[in-house]
């Protein structure tokens, strides 16, 4: 796919398609009366015969026009002007791509009305039409055996007009988030993957990968199941031991920066199917922890980015990946283990087996003297209930960390919000037999499991960026959604200093 940008009239760009949009009750923006103008008022008299009415989700194309020249006009309802808001302006996008893609367009110029006021800079609207236009062309790689329909044959995205003096934002903006849309592909092809191809041995080949397209850059190194005996990760092996299927430590180093400079550390939760092992879940939706590698595959979309993007920082990844079976040769609850900290846990809920792999994993970032540490989980279903699907949870010991990743989320509408994380919460995990237990109770969930892997990341600065709600979607939609990279993309390029 190709972007770019322009800042003369949306009516002289030479394309398949040009796109404006229409709000409510016919009202046109600035650039659509433009275009309407050069079309001899054919928009309006269209709108006077009340075949079109602006609302959001509405598109209309025409095949014909006179005097532009696109040979083709595409409206899109934009819904009320008053409402009008960077939310409606990503719709439209989504709506304007999705109807692109049903037709045999293969350049199209976007003229849509950019959201009011100084809310969005040029930058953010450039990666923003990249990333939607991606997002929107994304095909779920499903494994059905009928005949695919033909792919999209949309290939070139012009959008403006933009002011001359703004065009080079807009056009950084645009590359960064068209590699963006190619690593969320990655990510969501990654967690769409059933679990019976997408297992620990199968995700450390999509690292080795990485290592091949980015070779310079990129080293990876993976521990088999003795390797992490050597690694002494205790809590790691006890969740694995129920599998048939052989577990991984998956390393990656990306170096974008001086050697000596401390890298960030992302660790991500490479559970690829959890049943709950002895402390079995309930059969509904049981399919969908299918999705429980999201914060594996979020690290390893993150790397991609990075490397792709050449961002000036040096970067790990660390992905514990592993099954959480049920089995004669299982944990089972009471359970006491020791973890590659020295520190003993009595696992009381098997299912709470996130924690016990993440834990062994953020200990070994230590090595890195890390500049901060970030992990990535679908870690509970508290935290599911306590925010819903809109925003991830982020629990930090370090308040300016989790602002950094809040406001990331902020700018990229890839909302996150922070949850108190205070001594109280790792008190609830207290035990009469190991130093502490892997489970306290139902009350704050997301929390207390933050607590417990805060007993494994003191002296280091962190945040624990719980996924649960926003990693895939339920019902019809099923499937992944590619968040949090956006975020995750963001932090790291302000990190890069660019
Ligand atoms: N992978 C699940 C969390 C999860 C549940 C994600 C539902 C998305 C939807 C995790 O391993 C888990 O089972 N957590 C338990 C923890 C409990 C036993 C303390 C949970 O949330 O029920
Ligand atoms: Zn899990
Ligand atoms: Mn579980």
């Amino acid at each position: 796919m190709r972007f770019e940008a322009f800042s003369r009239r949306a009516a002289d760009q030479r394309c398949d398609c040009l796109v404006i949009g229409v709000f409510e009750r016919g009202e046109l923006g600035s650039e659509a009366q433009a275009v309407d103008r050069a079309m001899r008022g054919r928009v309006r008299a269209l709108l006077a015969r009340g075949d079109f009415s602006g609302r959001a989700g509405e598109t209309l194309l025409l095949t014909e026009t006179v005097a532009v020249r696109a040979t083709r006009l595409l409206l899109v309802g934009l819904g009320s002007r008053l409402q009008y808001s960077r939310r409606a302006w990503r719709r439209a996008l989504r709506d304007a791509i999705t109807a692109l893609a049903r037709t045999r367009v293969v350049s199209a110029a976007l003229a849509l009305e950019r959201p009011p006021g100084r809310e969005l800079d040029d930058y953010y609207v450039g990666r923003t039409i990249a990333e939607c236009t991606g997002a929107s062309l994304y095909r779920i790689n499903d494994l059905k055996s009928t005949r695919k329909p033909r792919p999209p044959a949309l290939a070139r995205v012009l959008c403006g007009p933009f002011d001359a003096g703004a065009l080079s934002a807009v056009r950084r903006g645009l590359a960064a988030g068209a590699a963006l849309a190619e690593s969320a592909r990655l990510l969501r092809n990654l967690g769409n993957l059933p679990a019976n191809v997408c297992t620990p041995r199968y995700l450390a080949a999509q690292a080795r990968e990485l290592e091949s397209t980015y070779r310079r850059r990129l080293r990876v190194r993976i521990f088999d199941e003795a390797g992490i005996r050597r690694l002494k990760m205790g809590c790691f092996l006890a969740v694995t031991r129920g599998s048939e299927q052989p577990p991984r430590f998956i390393v990656l180093e990306y170096h974008g920066a001086a050697r000596n400079r401390a890298p960030i550390v992302l660790v991500g939760k490479g559970v690829t199917f959890d049943t709950g092992g002895i402390s079995l879940k309930d059969p509904p939706n049981m399919d969908e922890m299918k999705f429980d590698m999201c914060g594996a595959a979020t690290v390893l979309a993150a790397i991609d980015f990075a490397a792709r993007s050449g961002l000036k920082l040096n970067l790990v990844g660390l992905i514990p990946a592993c099954e959480n079976m049920p089995d004669g040769r299982a944990i089972k609850p009471g359970d006491i283990v020791t973890s590659a900290s020295g520190q003993t846990v009595e696992i009381l809920n098997t299912d709470a087996e996130g924690r016990l792999i993440l834990c062994d994993a953020l200990n070994y970032a230590r090595r890195y003297d890390p500049e901060v540490v970030v992990d990535f989980a679908t870690l509970t279903g508290a935290c599911v209930i306590a925010l819903g699907n809109h925003h991830s949870g982020v629990m930090a010991n370090d308040d300016a960390l989790a602002r950094e990743l809040v406001e990331a989320g902020v700018r990229t509408d890839d909302r996150a919000w922070q949850l108190p994380l205070t001594e109280d919460y790792g008190d609830q995990l207290r035990s009469n037999f190991a130093d502490m237990a892997n489970v306290a109770g139902r009350e704050g969930g997301a929390i207390t499991a933050a607590a417990f892997l805060g007993k494994f990341t003191q002296g280091l600065k962190w945040a624990h960026m719980d996924i649960a709600g926003t990693a895939w979607m339920g019902g019809a939609a099923k499937g992944a959604s590619g968040r949090p990279l956006s975020l995750v993309g963001d932090f790291l390029t302000r990190r890069a200093g660019g």
